[in-house]
């Protein structure tokens, strides 16, 4: 068993990393041992508001009680059977979730990129069963500046060349139109051959990019008009992140399919889900799709309750009310230091800043390296952008402390 009881120094834990472990990231150099709601501490008792969240699947806050009693009472009765068998918690659990979100059916995975696959399996499912494409001819759309993982499937959407770049080959029957165009959405929807469009209702890692209001809903609509699915990619904006359960939720509509990960499980371990209709989801027969963890028990209880967080804290409302304070603080901001800071954009507690610099300059790096020093854990996406996603339980007299400690940095932050 691996002794964590004598803690080792950052620096330690930093090269062990370095040493033995895959370079397959570049972390900021900031080491974490503890974590408690909004703040997370290093191992030698420094203090850290996060403003991160790990990538939007801490909304519940670090080690939330509620989610971790789920936890360990699940955990000292049964944790995984595969799905050979039936068990006594996933169907509480579906019955809970299709119910909460308005859906026929779940089909429960473990990432969320399983999620995205799952999601472009039963999209060609569907083209093949329902809407009558002829075998092997099924297409996606995605847009550019798409992300949804890592797998094979995932990157051969991919527009960012550090994602697909030398593993190659890439998967057959993908279109990739621009984002926030729905002239190009409807010109790539006229083939009879496509079977589903998946979409970020805001692009988290490609920097919180915003569409125009009314893009998702007509997007949808046209979806609707050329019998294509529409597939919201809601791993990142879902759950409350963008100050509804839902992002699509701002525009009143429902994706054909959804698909959740991240704060599904508050940050507890990898739980995703990916929602639609008994049409959709019933054209995936017994031994054709899933994964051994999938559905498993602990999983369901954690997840019902990480939703069940979300519901009784109010935390889309939160989310909502302290997204507006932080974008007019960060815009107060950008006026007193227009030659760092451009823009903040984003919706509810999930935003960005971007840098008055190019994308491969290290200012966005050295200003989170600044944060950090300050007491406020934050990472550039692209070079240029710094997102902002705190744990939503944050208060807002928390909130005001955070937005004082970034408006001290950027003032003093020499490039
Ligand atoms: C929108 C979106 N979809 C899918 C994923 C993939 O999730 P995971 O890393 O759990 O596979 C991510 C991860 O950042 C994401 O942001």
């Amino acid at each position: 068993m691996l002794d964590t009881s004598t803690r080792i120094s950052s620096q330690e834990a930093m090269d062990l990393e370095s040493r033995h472990g895959a370079h397959n990231y570049h972390p900021l150099p900031v080491v974490l041992s503890k974590g408690e709601g909004v703040f997370l501490w290093s191992p030698e008792g420094k203090k850290y508001y996060d403003f991160l969240s790990a990538y939007s699947a801490v909304n519940q806050g670090h080690c939330h009680p509620r989610i971790l009693t789920a936890l360990n009472e699940q955990a000292q009765k049964l944790t995984l059977t595969s799905r050979a068998f039936y068990n006594d918690v996933l169907g509480p659990y579906e019955a809970y979730i299709t119910k909460l979100l308005g859906y026929d059916k779940v089909l429960p995975m473990n990432t969320g990129v399983e999620g995205g696959e799952t999601a472009v399996k039963l999209c060609r499912k569907w083209g093949y069963k329902v809407k009558g494409i002829p075998a092997n001819q099924a297409k996606m759309i995605f847009v550019e500046g798409n992300f949804w993982g890592r797998t094979l499937g995932a990157i051969s959407s991919s527009t960012d060349p550090s994602s697909f770049e030398g593993f190659g080959p890439y998967m057959p029957g993908y279109s990739i139109i621009p984002y926030n165009n729905l002239e190009a959405l409807e010109e790539a929807l006229k083939d009879p051959n496509v079977a589903g469009f998946m979409v970020e209702p805001i692009q988290g890692e490609a920097g919180v990019v915003v569409p125009d209001e009314g893009y998702l809903k007509k997007a949808y609509e046209l979806c609707q008009k050329y019998n294509v699915l529409f597939v919201a990619d809601e791993v990142q904006t879902g759950l409350s992140r963008t100050g509804k359960m839902l992002a699509c939720d701002h525009e009143g509509f429902k994706p054909d399919i959804l698909i959740l990960g991240k704060a599904l499980s508050g940050g507890v371990f990898p739980v995703s889900a990916v929602l639609s209709s008994d049409e959709v989801m019933l054209t995936i027969q017994p031994g054709e799709h899933g994964s051994t963890y999938g559905g498993n028990p602990l999983a369901c209880a954690v997840a019902a309750e990480a939703l069940q967080v979300l519901v009784d804290e109010n935390l889309s409302e939160n989310a909502s009310r302290l997204g507006e304070i932080f974008r007019q603080k960060m815009s107060e901001l950008i006026e007193k230091r227009p030659d760092l800071l451009t823009l903040v954009r984003g919706k509810g507690l999930l935003n960005a800043i971007v840098i008055n610099d190019s994308e491969d300059s290290p200012t966005a790096w050295n200003i989170c390296l600044q944060l950090a020093e300050n007491g406020l854990l934050a990472k550039p996406t692209h070079g240029n952008i710094i997102r902002f996603a705190p744990p939503l339980v944050i208060t807002e007299a928390q909130l005001e402390e955070c937005c004082g400690i970034i408006e001290k940095t950027i003032l003093e932050f020499q490039k």
